[in-house]
């Protein structure tokens, strides 16, 4: 199975770390952030990781990672010119993914101690054309993406960061897709702040019926924050989940 694993991005939250280096590079506890994503990808069953940065720092992830060799994977790397939002570091994937071939993309600042296996077997029983995303309760929704349910338990909407969010759930960086998203990102339009958001492209399937998700059970973290990215080290200090 192909995985898209995105590390570009400006980091603004993590400023001024990220004035010097790419939040991916950041250490979370003794590896750097990136290294468990591709551990990650590489569990769940991934042996071919599309690899999206932007250019100021790709030579580094090619020297820690290489071709892959000795990390479970084999990696191609595909440079993104501009932050121009998580949708549109996918599209740059386009090429590489067949029509109706099913992949798993994963934000590389998100941190998971499940194997996604389980939830990759999951999506494979799903029909040609849908989308799958997995959710997890947190303490401070305000900061994700929230779902909208209907009375039967299927997502409607997701809300991108809401002030009033509508559950408790977050919308994790863990998706599934088929190569049918392709023809979602190239309809949907920019957003207020010029990004092509990942959000837009799960709404058009909600709205279809075609999203699906399922519930994240083990430890969690979106790093993007310095209290998540201490709160993840800690965790990975303490010897929890995988390495
Ligand atoms: O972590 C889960 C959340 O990730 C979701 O709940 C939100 O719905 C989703 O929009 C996203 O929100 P963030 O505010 O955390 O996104 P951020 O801009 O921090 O980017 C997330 C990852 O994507 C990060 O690893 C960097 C990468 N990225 C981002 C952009 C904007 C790129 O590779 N290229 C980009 O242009």
């Amino acid at each position: 199975m192909k995985a898209i694993l995105l590390a570009g991005g400006t980091g603004t939250r993590l400023m001024p770390l990220t004035g010097l280096m790419n939040k991916h590079l950041l250490p979370v506890y003794n590896y750097p952030m990136i290294h468990y994503a591709v551990n990650t990808l590489a569990a769940a069953g991934a042996d071919e990781i599309l690899f999206i940065t932007g250019r100021r720092s790709a030579g580094m992830f090619i020297e820690y990672f290489g071709s892959g060799r000795g990390h479970g994977a084999s990696i191609t790397y595909l440079i993104q010119e501009e932050a121009g939002g998580i949708a549109q570091a996918l599209e740059l994937a386009k090429p590489y993914v067949g029509k109706e071939e099913k992949f798993l993309m994963l934000l590389g600042d998100n941190l998971v101690d499940d194997s996604l296996e389980p939830y990759v077997k999951a999506y494979e029983k799903e029909p040609a054309g849908s989308a799958m995303v997995l959710l997890k309760e947190v303490p401070d929704p305000e900061r994700y993406g929230v779902p909208v349910f209907d009375e039967g338990g299927k997502i409607i909407r997701i809300e991108e960061k809401p002030a009033a969010p509508a559950c408790s759930y977050s919308v994790t960086g863990i998706y599934l897709y088929d190569g049918s998203v392709f023809d979602v990102v190239s309809a949907i339009a920019p957003s207020g702040r010029g990004e092509l958001e990942i959000t837009d492209v799960n709404n058009v399937y909600a709205a279809a019926g075609k999203l699906a998700h399922a519930m994240l059970q083990g430890w969690w973290a979106d790093a993007g924050t310095f209290d998540s990215l201490l709160e993840a080290a800690r965790h990975k200090k303490d010897g929890e989940g995988q390495k």
